[in-house]
């Protein structure tokens, strides 16, 4: 059975949901049948690869072979990938009336800068023939040379109405009855991240077609506000160790990543009634160990070093 996060990939441009300045100037490339080097920046689950390959499929006409590949830097790493397929691709000349072809490289940013250097060469020697695609989700682990000589197109995570159309398309397909509050809690929970709600969805839908509450918490392992709001209540009363468990249980038990961990505390806090200068104190925390994950740093002990540091927070309060 087809995964729905490929069964509903738009085909086409309109059919693409939100995101409309970019599909406006996608189609433009489409009628001048021309497109300058692009990269694409933006959170994941946005429609960053779903974009590229329906622009793709309408330049060619649904012929791909030959005239669209795609590959990902990050299964690839290094600069051996770009010199041999990137090359192999991009110097063969089109066998179409578009007059050039299309290389999407999806997680660019997870090139090294050298590889990213060998890459920029090939984008100019080549760029008669072949128009490359960069995704990323990071534009500024891109290198300046490389960012000067594309466009930058920058994905807006989904809003609530997007998805709102997004998941009633689906439901509408699927035959699914929503419970109320179900895409209200879809969102919150996402962040804009197609691709999330699709698997939640179709997890959910395995467990009945009347799609419950419930079941969309069950299936998603997500953070409930009720849990993270108990766990920042513990560390302001000074209880570190029993805020601590709770944050294994979170991680461990219910598959939290480092970076939902601290989007949820992220989320409670703002909404929490406690003054604002804490709030503050809170957000600058969460930025600066939101960064050193994205970075690379051990996620439990960046999770651990932020309790750590909001313990410390309210005993100086
Ligand atoms: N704007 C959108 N409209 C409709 N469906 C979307 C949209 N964005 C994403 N989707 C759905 O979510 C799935 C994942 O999207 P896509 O592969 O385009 O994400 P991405 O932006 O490339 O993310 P990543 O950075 O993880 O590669 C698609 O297969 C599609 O079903
Ligand atoms: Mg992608």
């Amino acid at each position: 059975m087809l995964p729905w996060v490929e069964k509903y990939r738009p085909k086409t441009l309109d059919e693409v949901i939100g995101q409309e300045n970019i599909v406006k100037l996608m189609k433009s490339f489409l009628k001048q049948k021309n497109m300058p080097h692009l990269l694409f920046a933006g959170p994941p689950g946005v429609g960053k690869t779903t974009v590229a390959l329906a622009f793709a499929n309408e330049l060619f006409n649904g012929q791909l072979s030959g005239n669209f590949l795609e590959l990902n830097a990050s299964d690839e790493r290094g600069i051996d990938v770009i010199r041999e397929k990137v090359k192999e691709f991009a110097r063969v000349i089109p066998q179409n009336d578009v007059g050039f072809k299309i290389l999407f490289l999806d997680e660019a940013d997870a090139l090294t800068p050298e590889a990213q250097q060998a890459l920029r060469r090939m984008m100019e020697v080549y760029s008669k023939q072949t128009r490359f695609i960069l995704s990323c989700n990071y534009p500024s682990k891109i290198i300046e040379p490389i960012q000067s000589r594309v466009s930058i197109l920058r994905f807006q995570p989904l809003t609530k109405k997007d998805i709102e159309k997004l998941v009633k398309r689906i439901a509408k397909e699927e035959k699914l009855e929503l419970e109320e509050g179900v895409i209200d809690y879809l969102y919150e929970i996402s962040e804009g991240d197609t691709r999330k709600i699709l698997n939640i969805l179709q997890g959910a839908a395995y467990l009945g077609k009347h799609i419950t509450l419930e079941n969309i918490k069950k299936i998603s392992g997500a953070v409930f506000s009720e849990e993270m709001k108990g766990l920042i209540e513990l560390l302001r009363k000074g209880e570190f160790k029993k805020a601590r468990e709770q944050s294994i249980k979170l991680m461990v038990e219910y598959g939290v990543s480092g970076e939902e961990f601290l989007m949820s505390v992220y989320r409670t806090v703002l909404k929490m009634d406690i003054p604002d200068e804490e709030k503050a104190q809170y957000i600058e925390k969460i930025a600066e160990y939101n960064f050193r994950i994205v970075e690379g740093a051990n996620e439990r002990i960046q999770v651990d070093a932020f309790l750590s540091e909001l313990l410390l927070l309210s005993k100086n309060r």
